[in-house]
């Protein structure tokens, strides 16, 4: 059976737009792969955390993913910084790539010319190495994600084969060949407020995201004061009509029906009553999970799952970790 691998970062309660691009992708995928879904803790402290937040943060990620509908006799659901071979093959990473590879990543482009590069993290620098560490010690073959995570996907596989090239014996392969998995629809949702940039859970504008936590009156008021066009016509035309294009294919992800079936439903409507629509799909999407969300955090469940999560992954980690320390040469040779 071929192995599934991903993670969110507890950075923010997660969105529509990580939902759409990537979580709604896991609960799909747990019936055929092996999965392992990681909540990012130590990816999320590239960046300033408050620490209560953040511990808050981490178990409602457990939650949310047990919300949504992940099964953990299917997947492996764990907390990454509990599993200490992350950190150990990250830095086998790091050494293995160029600072000018890690440079070149947009996030880090992006974040650190917003923040001013002397004053962040050497973490946000070496983000990308820590996420091919993820990845490779589950020896993953699919990796699903949303369009954002496409380079840093491109950086593991650069590194893979690198890797195996320069430390493989007989052309034997050390690390397993990871490939991106999009979704087919919504892999790069976008901001209401500013439909040319991505939607984020970490965005300051709280009316730019629909979270996964929002309650019904606030999804119909974000939905509503979500930037459109004057044309007043519902056609699927991201460059020219980026907001409303952003709305339809949130609306095709959530309720199933193809971008084609939505512009001729609704051709003589107005975007009123589009909007009102769609916030009744998203209503009736998140408010069940937030009902088992909310179920899930008051009970001792998470933390067995999480214990349990954590001794699986370990298991399948050090021994991926062995098999890098001893390809490379680091401390005595180890057995399997
Ligand atoms: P993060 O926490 O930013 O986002 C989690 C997942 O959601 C996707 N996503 C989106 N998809 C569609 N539209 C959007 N607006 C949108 N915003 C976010 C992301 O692409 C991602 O799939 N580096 C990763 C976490 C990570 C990881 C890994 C992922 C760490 N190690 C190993 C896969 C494999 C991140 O910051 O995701």
């Amino acid at each position: 059976m071929e192995t599934i691998f991903s993670g969110i970062q507890p950075s923010g309660i997660p969105t529509i737009g990580n939902y759409i691009g990537a979580m709604k992708q896991f609960v799909d995928l747990q019936n055929q792969y092996q999965c392992y879904f990681c909540i990012v803790d130590e990816h999320a402290i590239t960046v300033p955390q408050n620490p209560i937040t953040l511990r808050k943060q981490i178990l409602s990620l457990a939650a949310l993913y047990l919300a949504i509908g992940l099964d953990p006799k299917k997947a492996t659901i764990f907390i990454q910084s509990e599993v200490s071979a992350h950190a150990e093959a990250a830095w086998i990473v790091q050494c293995n790539t160029a600072i000018g590879e890690l440079e070149r990543m947009t996030q880090f482009k992006d974040k650190s010319q917003k923040n001013g590069r002397v004053g962040v993290s050497a973490g946000l620098l070496t983000y990308p190495p820590l996420m091919v560490a993820d990845i490779v010690l589950y020896n993953s073959n699919l990796v699903p994600v949303g369009d954002d995570q496409k380079q840093h996907l491109e950086l593991t596989r650069d590194f893979v084969e690198r890797f195996n090239n320069k430390y493989g014996q007989n052309k034997q392969a050390i690390l397993v060949m990871p490939e991106v998995k999009l979704a087919k629809n919504g892999s790069r949702i976008m901001s209401l407020q500013d439909p040319t940039k991505k939607m984020s859970k970490s965005d300051d504008n709280i009316k730019s995201f629909i979270s996964m936590l929002d309650k019904p009156e606030v999804i119909r008021k974000k939905i509503k004061s979500a930037v459109t066009d004057s044309s007043g016509k519902i056609e699927y035309d991201p460059f020219h009509k980026p907001g409303i294009s952003n709305l339809l294919g949130i609306f095709s992800a959530v309720s199933g029906r193809s971008l084609n079936n939505l512009e001729i439903h609704y051709e003589n409507a107005g975007y009123g009553e589009f909007k009102t629509d769609l916030s009744e799909e998203l209503v009736k999407l998140l408010e069940p999970i937030q009902v088992r969300y909310n179920q899930l955090l008051s009970s001792s469940e998470l933390d067995r799952i999480l214990d349990e999560g954590a001794s699986s992954a370990q298991q399948i980690a050090n021994k991926t970790l062995i098999r890098m320390q001893n390809a490379i040469g680091l401390g005595r040779k180890k057995k399997r």
